[in-house]
């Protein structure tokens, strides 16, 4: 049982493997693309093979609405770097166990991929943060991972990694400053408003969106973005090695001012429409969320593309 999800990590890469041509079966690089970042699909070089999800053993079918399930072996950039993309994942919410959640990653690395660059959407919680900007992940909180919901706990899989990993260095420091150059090229190139950060990425279960007290907490935590991903693949390809790049497209403003109470002076003779409206300023909800990584995926594409060509 120890190693069961080496086992099935590498029963999956075998069916892979032996289902595709050669220049495309050994990806360097593995793509996660999150919600409303499918585009990348587009990007990448003509040469392609796809298996959707539920076609390939052991795979866990993603359940949310926008999230399509599907791998894409190709390669990026007129260098042909191979890759891998992971068009839509398994979410800890939807009930998957952490070993689910992380198995893509895991296949990833039976396959020989070096570095995982991992995007999502994530809700802004540092007031600086404009809808639309683009956060380059440099560390994280993992909430669950407190309260024992961890992505390693269980017997450690040797096959992969250590008993006790390290995560201080966990998002790789000359990926972020390659990150940061490459932005700044393509933003001569083409001028916009867009920002590119470099953040604190909190990961919460979900499936809700935060409370007002839990967005303030989290601030105050340190956190500059939040969402329901991420942190375990992270964790899980540093435990097996690999190099770690996450991208965070901001889709909206985390509402981090405190509870409204009651008895608010601004309240007082409103009538119940103009408090319903008082109340529902800046909250998140889903369609905001696809809307905005439409209009944004492109320059997280761009800039996906470009950092990629590169590596
Ligand atoms: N909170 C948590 N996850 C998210 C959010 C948010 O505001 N936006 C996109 N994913």
């Amino acid at each position: 049982a120890a190693s069961n999800a080496f086992h099935l990590a590498t029963e999956t890469a075998d069916f892979l493997r032996a289902n595709l041509p050669e220049q495309l079966a050994r990806p360097r690089v593995a793509i996660v693309c999150g919600s409303g970042l499918g585009g990348l699909a587009k990007t990448v070089n003509a040469e392609r093979e796809e298996f959707e999800y539920k076609d390939v053993p052991n795979f866990p079918v993603s359940t949310v609405a926008g999230h399509a399930g599907k791998l894409i072996f190709s390669t990026i950039g007129q260098k042909n770097v191979p890759v891998l993309l992971l068009v839509g994942r398994a979410h800890f919410y939807e009930g998957y166990s952490m070993d689910m959640v992380t198995f893509a990653t895991r296949v990833c690395k039976v396959l020989g991929v070096e570095t995982m660059l991992v995007t999502n959407a994530a809700g802004g919680l540092n007031p600086d943060y404009a809808v639309g900007d683009i956060v380059c992940l440099n560390d994280h909180l993992n909430i669950p991972g407190f309260a024992g919901f961890h992505s390693l706990r269980g017997p450690n899989i040797e096959e992969f990694g250590v008993r006790f990993q390290p995560l201080s260095d966990a998002y790789d420091l000359s990926l972020r400053m390659l990150v940061h150059k490459t932005w700044k090229e393509l933003k001569a190139q083409s001028p916009n408003e867009r920002r590119l950060h470099e953040g604190v990425y909190a990961f919460l279960c979900g499936p809700t969106y935060e409370t007002r007290a839990e967005g303030k907490m989290l601030r105050q935590f340190g956190a500059d973005v939040v969402g329901m991903s991420t942190v375990p693949e992270i964790v899980t390809a540093r435990h097996c090695g690999m190099r770690v790049l996450a991208l965070s497209l901001v889709t909206n403003n985390v509402v981090v001012e405190p509870t409204i109470r009651g008895d608010h002076p601004d309240l007082q003779g409103l009538s119940p429409a103009e408090v319903d409206a008082y109340l529902k300023r800046g909250m998140a909800n889903h369609e905001e969320v696809l809307e905005t990584g439409k209009q944004a995926a492109l320059d997280v594409e761009s800039l996906v593309l470009a950092v990629v060509s590169q590596l």
